[in-house]
C-alpha cells in the first residue's frame, strides 16, 4: 500500500489526509503552520516535523499549497522545477515553488522512486516540461468546496495529468485502490497536464458564470414579481447536487469564496496573453463586481 504525505495541510490538504486515513492508509501531514500541525495531532493523525521526515517515509507526495492571484507583481521567488514562462506569472507561484524545492531538494537523499502530486489549481502550461530524475510529478486537480471538504473529496471524478507516464499510473493504481474502499464509483480520468488544468479552470469559470447569470436573471424575476429562487431551485443540474452554494451567492454578495475570483481572474489574464478576449466570462466578472457594488 502507498505511503502518503500532504505538504500543506489546509482545507484541502487536511481534508484529502482525513479521507485517505479513513480509509486505512498512512498518512503523514506537514504544514509550516505548526497551528495546524498541533490540531491535526491533537486529533489524532500523524504529523511530520520536518519536510524531511514526511517525504523520506512516504512514497506519494501530495501537494496542496495556496496559489492566490499575482495581481501583476513580479514574482521574487525561484524557479524550481516550475517552468518560468508569462502563463506562470498569473498566479502567485511562491507557495507552489517553496513546497516543489523543497520535496525535490529531500529526494535527493532518497533512494527509489518517488511521485509529487500537485493538488493546487495551476494554469495549464506551468508544469510541462518538468524532468524530476528519479521522480515523476502529476496534476490532479481538486474540486471540493470549503464548506463539504470531505464529503466532496470521496464524491467526485478524479482527473490526473500526466507528464510521467510512471508517476500517472501510480496515481491511478493509488486512485483505484482508493474507490474500491470507499465503494463508489468515481471515474477516474488520465489526460495531459494542459486538458487536466483546463479542466479545473473551465469547471470553476462555469459555476461564476451559472452565479452572475442568476444574479441577472434575479433582476428580471423581481420586475415581474417571480421568485427567482423558485426559479433557481428548478433548474440547478451540475456537478455538485446541492442548490446551496447557488441559494447563498445569488441574491447575496455575488460569488465571494477564495477560489471563484482568483481562478476566473487568472484565467482572463491567461486568455489575454493567448491574444484572446472572452466576451462572456468578462462580463460574468463585470455583473459579479456590479452586485457586490450594490449590495
Ligand atoms: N479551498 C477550496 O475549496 C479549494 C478547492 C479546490 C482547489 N483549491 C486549491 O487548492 C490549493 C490549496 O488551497 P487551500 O484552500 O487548501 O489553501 P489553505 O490556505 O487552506 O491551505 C494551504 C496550506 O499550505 C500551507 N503552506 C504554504 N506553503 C507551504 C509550504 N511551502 N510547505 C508546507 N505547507 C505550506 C499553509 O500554511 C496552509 O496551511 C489552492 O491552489 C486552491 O486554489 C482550493
Amino acid at each position: 500500500m502507498y505511503k502518503i504525505s500532504i505538504i500543506g495541510s489546509g482545507t484541502v490538504g487536511g481534508a484529502i489526509g482525513k479521507v485517505f486515513t479513513k480509509y486505512g492508509y498512512h498518512v503523514i501531514f506537514y504544514d509550516l503552520d505548526q497551528g495546524r500541525l498541533k490540531e491535526l495531532a491533537s486529533r489524532g493523525y500523524k504529523v511530520a516535523e520536518t519536510l524531511e521526515e514526511a517525504v523520506l517515509n512516504t512514497d506519494i507526495s501530495f501537494i496542496c499549497v495556496p496559489t492566490p492571484s499575482n495581481n501583476g507583481s513580479p514574482q521574487k521567488s525561484p524557479i524550481f522545477g516550475i517552468r518560468k514562462s508569462k502563463i506562470s506569472d498569473q498566479i502567485d507561484r511562491s507557495y507552489l515553488d517553496t513546497a516543489l524545492s523543497g520535496v525535490l531538494n529531500v529526494l535527493t537523499s532518497k533512494d527509489g522512486y518517488h511521485t509529487i502530486v500537485i493538488k493546487s489549481t495551476i494554469l495549464p502550461g506551468i508544469v510541462e516540461g518538468f524532468d524530476g530524475g528519479d521522480c515523476g510529478i502529476c496534476l490532479n486537480p481538486e474540486f471540493l468546496r470549503s464548506e463539504t471538504p470531505e464529503e466532496d473529496f470521496e464524491n467526485q471524478p478524479v482527473i490526473i495529468g500526466s507528464i510521467d507516464e510512471r508517476a500517472a499510473e501510480i496515481l491511478k493504481e493509488f486512485y483505484e485502490d482508493f474507490r474500491r474502499r470507499t465503494e463508489k464509483n468515481f471515474k477516474i480520468f488520465v489526460t495531459d497536464t494542459k486538458t487536466a488544468a483546463m479542466i479545473k479552470y473551465v469547471s470553476n469559470c462555469l459555476l461564476a458564470t451559472k452565479i452572475s447569470l442568476f444574479n441577472e436573471v434575479a433582476e428580471v424575476c423581481k420586475k415581474i414579481g417571480v421568485d427567482p429562487r423558485i426559479v433557481v431551485d428548478n433548474i440547478v443540474t451540475d456537478r455538485y447536487s446541492t442548490i446551496e452554494q447557488y441559494r447563498r451567492d445569488f441574491l447575496s454578495l455575488g460569488f465571494q469564496d477564495e477560489c471563484l475570483p482568483k481562478d476566473l481572474d487568472a484565467f482572463l489574464s491567461f486568455c489575454k496573453d493567448l491574444g484572446y478576449k472572452p466576451e462572456l466570462l468578462s462580463a460574468v466578472k463585470e455583473v459579479n463586481e456590479r452586485i457586490k457594488r450594490k449590495r
